[in-house]
């Protein structure tokens, strides 16, 4: 049969919270041609812990790459036209390997995860003024649980062999992304050992300004320097893909991974945010919201972080965000199936939320990990609020939904207040935005439109661009003008202001609720 000819095609490895993805884009018209999933299994070790495998995570990183292009030479397409490969990941999850013997150390700590909040809270009593922005001048970051450099310091603190590794200078740490790359430029005989500088900015042990690791940070974190990967641009050649002959996978082999991007950061790229003052809103496991602000870094008053967007290349200048990160979004949706076990599938609490179309006045705050931006509050719990005897699991679906919209909410009120220039319309992309139901609830909380592209995986399109265009590649333009239109749908608010101003208060008290509990 014949050969389809497309020109170059660029592909994505996408390691998120929840699935690993590997997806395969024509680098002429950024038509996704096809992709494959695997979902990725959290355990849960004790309360507040969260944990994944780090062989797991490769190893289905190697099966979405070998079903992906099983599913191409069915169409007839040759994965020989395959020039670039893009990384993006669940940004801050935290690992250790041992660079002889290859192997993991201890399970990834995923971002997610609260063990160190008593050490953030030992930190930030310690700092003059108990100021949890103490370090935010440097990495644009509070001293929180959420960002890498608490979890490395409980690891050398926990885990005898990694401490014992520290030691012995065999230690790796790396993020998701200087794993996977890591391990899929050959590992321990010869593994490329570097991290993008949109992931570095999340590690807290990275100067935002001079950008490169700060040894003042690795002082005060107590982290030896040897152990940190190469921080890279987000967009250039930085190894090849050296995957054994016997796997099936080792079909990629000899072709350059070249681009590197938090999931986050790459969502910015993939919805072409590349002017200072364009957004996007990303619904994964948790939710972000990112604002380009240009060649600056500006500094919020509001609970925002303050983060590198992407450098397109070793000589191009860093572009910076701000960012509200939301720790629960589509969690929550896991959480209802999971652990209360009211739907079996994600589509299921659609139509449940459909069915009533209303909280009936049930509150729900899904404040698992604490509360992220604007409040960084660690000790922050879960509540639901506003039960009565008519409040059926319909009411709690519909209020787990409308939690995630008032989040967003939280997060663009924030934004607009920093920036002075309110947003007047939100573009959004990520797993949850397939939920019909959910996008319009947020266009009514927002009481601005909500627009989303028809092509869903832009995080996987933000890499692989960044792939394609790197030096050396170079088939891919990242000029905005020569990319291709995307199209989209927009969903208008339908209710009026003051409904939704009324629905916010209530959350806002529930949201007080959420974080004094305890006393
Ligand atoms: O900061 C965490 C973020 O990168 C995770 O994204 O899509 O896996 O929830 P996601």
């Amino acid at each position: 049969s014949h050969r389809i000819m497309l020109g170059p095609l660029v592909a994505a490895i996408d390691q998120g919270t929840s699935s690993t993805r590997f997806l395969v884009f024509n680098s002429k018209t950024a038509e996704l041609l096809s992709h494959h999933q695997v979902e990725i299994k959290q355990s849960f070790p004790k309360e507040g812990w969260v944990e994944e495998d780090p062989k797991e995570i490769l190893q289905s990183v190697y099966e979405c790459i070998e079903r992906t292009c099983e599913k191409l030479t069915q169409l007839n397409i040759d994965i020989s036209n395959i020039k670039a490969i893009g990384v993006t990941n669940q940004r801050e999850t935290t690992l250790v390997w041992d660079k002889e013997t290859g192997e993991p150390l201890y399970n990834a700590i995923v971002w997610l995860d609260l063990r160190t909040q008593s050490t953030v809270e030992r930190l930030i009593n310690k700092t003059p003024g108990r100021n949890k922005n103490h370090l935010k001048h440097k990495t644009g970051l509070p001293i929180s649980t959420y960002f890498s450099a608490v979890k490395l310091r409980w690891l050398m603190d926990n885990v005898d062999k990694v401490h014992e590794a520290v030691v012995s200078h065999r230690a790796m740490f790396g993020t998701v992304d200087s794993w996977l790359i890591w391990c899929l430029t050959g590992g321990k005989s010869g593994g490329v050992h570097c991290t993008d500088v949109t992931n570095a900015s999340r590690t807290m042990l990275f100067n935002i300004h001079t950008m490169d690791w700060d040894p003042e940070l690795c002082k005060y974190f107590g982290i030896p320097m040897e152990i940190l990967p190469r921080v890279r641009s987000s967009s250039e050649i930085y190894g090849l893909m050296k995957i054994c002959s016997s796997r099936k996978s080792g079909a990629l082999s000899g072709i350059p991974i070249s681009g590197c991007l938090g999931d986050q950061s790459a969502a910015l790229v993939g919805q072409m945010c590349f002017k200072d003052g364009q957004a996007k809103n990303t619904y994964g496991t948790g939710c972000f919201l990112l604002r380009n602000t240009g060649a600056k870094p500006v500094m919020s008053d509001h609970g925002l972080l303050t983060t590198v967007a992407y450098k397109l290349g070793r000589d191009k200048p860093a572009c910076y965000a701000l960012e509200g990160s939301v720790a629960i979004a589509g969690a929550v949706v896991r959480w209802l199936q999971d652990n209360l076990g009211i739907i079996g599938s994600s589509e299921e609490l659609e139509k449940l939320a459909a069915s009533v179309g209303t909280s009936y006045g049930c509150y729900f705050v899904p404040a698992f990990s604490g509360l992220y931006a604007p409040y960084w509050e660690p000790s922050a719990r879960g509540i639901i609020c506003g039960l009565t005897q008519f409040t059926n699991k319909s009411h709690l679906a519909f209020a787990a939904l409308e939690a995630v919209c008032f989040q967003t909410r939280e997060i663009l009120d924030a934004m607009n207040q920093d920036s002075g220039i309110p947003l007047t319309q939100l573009q959004v992309d990520g797993g949850m935005t397939s939920n019909r139901l959910l996008m319009q609830l947020q266009a009514d909380i927002l009481c601005i439109p909500v627009v989303k592209p028809s092509m869903p995986e832009t995080t996987a399109l933000g890499a692989a661009m960044a792939a394609g265009a790197a030096e050396g590649v170079s088939v891919w333009s990242l000029n905005p003008e020569d990319l291709s239109e995307v199209t989209s749908e927009k969903f208008e608010p339908q209710i009026n202001p003051e409904e939704s101003e009324f629905r916010y208060a209530r959350w806002k008290k529930a949201v007080e609720k959420s974080m004094n509990w305890e006393t």
